[in-house]
């Protein structure tokens, strides 16, 4: 069994009947979505869950996950989901899979948010492996753009197929690389104060719990109670 699949089924063994479940995107959130529709069948666990894209939503259909759209729900139980680098201080860079507000969304409603990664993820600092995924309004990209880089940040629109990566609800996605001297917190700042930005990559003090394995032992790496 590889180190993802572990952390996936450590992860899933934490649901329980009831739960309104939160269903991330990526390899790693794909084998949790597995593990959690094995064990409503095997197990006859009854939860409903709320995917973070419509990527994730059509896996729980295609695995008969009984689901509620995001507009229905204010709160959920758990929220499992990958991450694409982790920094020490556990501030967490996501957002490879283009729907940004949903998944901060996700992890802000959620009593539990747990987060599944391999060691590939640690790195010293947010934006080392990555540039900052920037979701924003199709209108405001090119001002959002210059923007940012005046402050420091150089982007561009990231593409899909032969077009562009849109979200569920029609934002475009910036890709946008920062200064190294950049702080997170200067990064968070200036993301959070850019009007025409809906939402970026940059989670802080959000995850409750980050799982990774190596050699075959699931290591909790942050525990918040
Ligand atoms: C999705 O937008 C990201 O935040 C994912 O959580 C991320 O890309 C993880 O994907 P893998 O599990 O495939 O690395």
């Amino acid at each position: 069994m590889s180190n993802k699949e572990l952390v996936a089924i450590h992860a899933a063994r934490q649901v329980k009947d009831g739960m309104l479940v939160g269903l991330g995107t990526g390899s790693t959130a794909d084998l949790f979505i597995v593990e959690l529709a094995r064990r409503i069948v095997e197990e006859n666990l009854k939860i409903t869950a709320v995917s973070s894209s419509i990527i994730s939503l059509c896996k729980a259909q295609q695995l008969a996950i009984p689901t509620v759209s995001i507009e229905q729900l204010t709160r959920l139980d758990l929220y499992v989901d990958g991450a694409d680098e982790v920094s020490p201080d556990n501030t967490l860079l996501k957002g490879q899979g283009s729907d940004l507000v949903r998944e901060k969304l996700l992890a802000r409603a959620s009593d539990q948010f747990i987060v599944l990664v391999d060691q590939s993820k640690m790195v010293d600092r947010i934006g080392e492996r990555f540039p900052i995924p920037v979701e924003v309004m199709p209108f405001a990209w090119q001002m959002v753009q210059q923007g940012l880089e005046k402050l420091g940040g150089k982007g561009d629109l990231r593409k899909a197929g032969n077009g562009l990566a849109v979200s569920s609800y029609g934002s475009l996605v910036l890709d946008v690389a920062f200064q190294a001297n950049k702080s997170c917190d200067e990064m968070d700042f200036i993301l959070n104060s850019m009007p025409g930005v809906v939402e970026h990559g940059i989670f802080r003090n959000l995850a409750d719990n980050v799982l990774m394995a190596v050699d075959g032992v699931v290591q909790e790496i942050l525990t918040k109670h």
